[in-house]
């Protein structure tokens, strides 16, 4: 039978068994709280809305017929409910970390008071600076969540270890770990610290680590149990208590996974379509093999920019899922207003790759903003001449002339001056290498340049516009899209937590709408109420 047939809607205003009848479908949706019934009386069409009375069907009247039933659909129930529980938070949504404390401390504290998570962008940032940020958030997140980006860094093992005993110092038990090929020592003593067995005998980790990872192999290291090794040389090294080493022996490395697709910054650009379920799939396996107490969580970042696509990522089963590009164009991120007002002009073809600071020599790219900038075609440019001289002074006249007046606005030598400063203080081990090697004294002249990029960017560095390096992926240009004719279309309107609420909110419509489809009623036209910037009362924080 096609439902597409023309009814006209009933227009019974009256309550019905305790439910509500509305003008239109777009209405009913909206009421995420209560069950839906879609029904037909004398050619009319009715869409009921009313509290799921323990399972009764009584909303429809006896001489009507039942087309379709979507059940209530509330936003902090999408997802995994478990993960939020778990982490003392009321909505499956997080904000990724940004570095350079893009993801800043306004943005963690304003996720957190809305009942969903942030993780503070550490990198970029000295220790000395990070344990005051970790002090200020401690103190003023209190009794709500928030998180930490524990970022891999192979080139200085000691800047890794130095994040990990600050997370540890100050009890911040969530901790966003990237970059991760293989899970390192630090990462796993922070992951052990101060497991316990309940009185239950449940086994109970005391610090939560959310793994982000774009590929099928590096998942499966961190759904395994540590590596018995790594956990007896820990406590050989007095890291760890026996204990905790012999609990750690039954935990995953992390119990949540992120899987990031195509995303700004580093991305190998995998299609959330492909690589989602092969991770969740494979956390199935790791499940059943270790037989874990608790399941294993597998969330979704990347692309994700608006309802629709956090909805795609609910119905393929992310257990929460990740924002990124569009946070940093928000008024709580730690970037400058000329990069949020590029940010709102970009269309989701306006990203590009350009060479990574940290993989410079490799060739290694990140994904960012090419509309309004000329960093990536720069970086690019420095990335050839690195490629094709063996030292800075083999660069031709004019090209150094070029770099030195147009886009570094330095000379080679006062750069070099800074480097040796910078790199005396934090890793000298660089620049030994550098006195040996010409070839690796120009890269760290050029991740000058690249590092510094980001820097401008931030702070709105007037005389370096076309440099500004701004991490961004195609999950802008399509919230940009959302956004036409809406509150969002004015940059001065995004707000971190509300456009995340609004993604959420969204994303139930939108599943509600797929169950009445998949029922047969015809769902093409309508229009979903949002993005609103007050919410109804079901949406109000409760910690679950
Ligand atoms: C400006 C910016 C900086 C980022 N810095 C980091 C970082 O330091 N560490 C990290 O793990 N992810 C970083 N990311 C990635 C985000 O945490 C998130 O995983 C990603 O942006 C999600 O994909 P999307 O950009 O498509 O939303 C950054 C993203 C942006 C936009």
């Amino acid at each position: 039978m096609s439902l597409e047939k023309q009814y006209k809607v009933g227009m019974q205003t009256d309550s019905l068994c305790g439910a509500t009848v509305c003008k239109t479908l777009e209405e009913a949706l909206t009421h995420l709280d209560k069950a839906l019934f879609v029904y037909e009386k004398e050619t009319a069409l009715f869409f009921a809305v009313g509290f799921w009375n323990g399972g009764k069907l009584s909303i429809v009247p006896d001489d009507a017929r039942l087309l379709a039933f979507a059940p209530p659909c509330l936003p902090s129930h999408l997802g995994d409910v478990s993960f939020c529980r778990d982490l003392k938070i009321s909505f499956p949504c997080y904000a990724g970390s940004m570095a350079h404390g893009i993801s800043s401390e306004q943005l963690i504290r304003s996720m957190a008071i809305a009942g969903m998570l942030g993780f503070y962008g550490s990198a970029g940032l000295s220790l000395e600076e990070l344990e005051r940020v970790i002090i200020r958030l401690s103190s003023q997140c209190k009794d709500r969540s928030f998180g930490v980006n524990l970022l891999n860094s192979p080139e200085d093992s000691s800047r890794e270890h130095g994040v990990v005993e600050l997370l540890l110092k100050h009890n911040v038990q969530l901790a966003e770990a990237s970059a991760y090929i293989i899970p390192s020592p630090a990462l796993i003593k922070y992951r052990v610290k101060g497991v316990k067995k309940t009185a239950g005998g449940m086994i109970e980790s005391h610090n939560h680590l959310i793994a982000k990872v774009s590929r099928l192999e590096i998942a499966r290291r961190f759904l395994e149990p540590p590596p018995l090794k790594v956990l007896e040389q820990l406590q050989t090294n007095g890291e760890i208590t026996p204990e905790e080493a012999n609990l750690g022996r039954n935990l995953p490395v992390a119990q949540y996974i992120t899987v990031e697709a195509d995303s700004a910054g580093h991305t190998d650009h995998r299609p959330a379509l492909s690589i989602f379920p092969a991770v969740k799939d494979l956390a199935r396996e790791m499940h059943s093999k270790h037989k874990y107490g608790k399941s294993l969580k597998i969330g979704l970042a990347g692309g994700m920019g608006t309802p629709s696509a956090a909805a795609a990522a609910f119905s393929m089963g992310a257990a929460y899922i990740v924002t990124g590009s569009i946070n940093q164009a928000c008024l709580e991120s730690g970037t400058s207003p000329q990069v949020r007002t590029l940010l709102a002009q970009a269309a989701q073809t306006d990203v590009t790759n350009a060479p990574a600071a940290d993989l410079f020599e490799r060739g290694g790219t990140v994904q960012v903003l090419k509309k309004g900038t000329h960093f990536a075609e720069r970086a690019r440019k420095l990335h050839d001449f690195y490629v094709q001289y063996i030292s800075i002074d083999d660069i031709p006249k004019d090209q150094r002339y070029d770099l030195e007046k147009k886009v570094f606005q330095k000379s080679f030598d006062d750069i070099w001056q800074e480097t040796k400063e910078y790199f005396r203080k934090t890793n000298p081990r660089q620049l030994e290498i550098a006195t040996k090697n010409p070839k690796h004294k120009m890269a760290l002249i050029f991740r000058w340049y690249l590092g510094n990029a980001v820097k401008w960017a931030c702070v709105g560095e007037k005389d370096h516009i076309d440099d500004y390096q701004i991490w961004c992926g195609p999950a802008m240009g399509a919230f940009n899209d959302w956004a036409q004719g809406t509150i969002f279309e004015n940059p001065a309107m995004r707000s971190a937590p509300v456009v995340a609420l609004n993604l959420l909110y969204g994303a139930a419509l939108l599943l509600r709408m797929e169950i009445l489809r998949a029922q047969g009623i015809s769902v093409e036209n309508c229009r979903i109420p949002c993005p609103v910037n007050t919410f109804p009362e079901f949406m109000s924080t409760q910690e679950q």
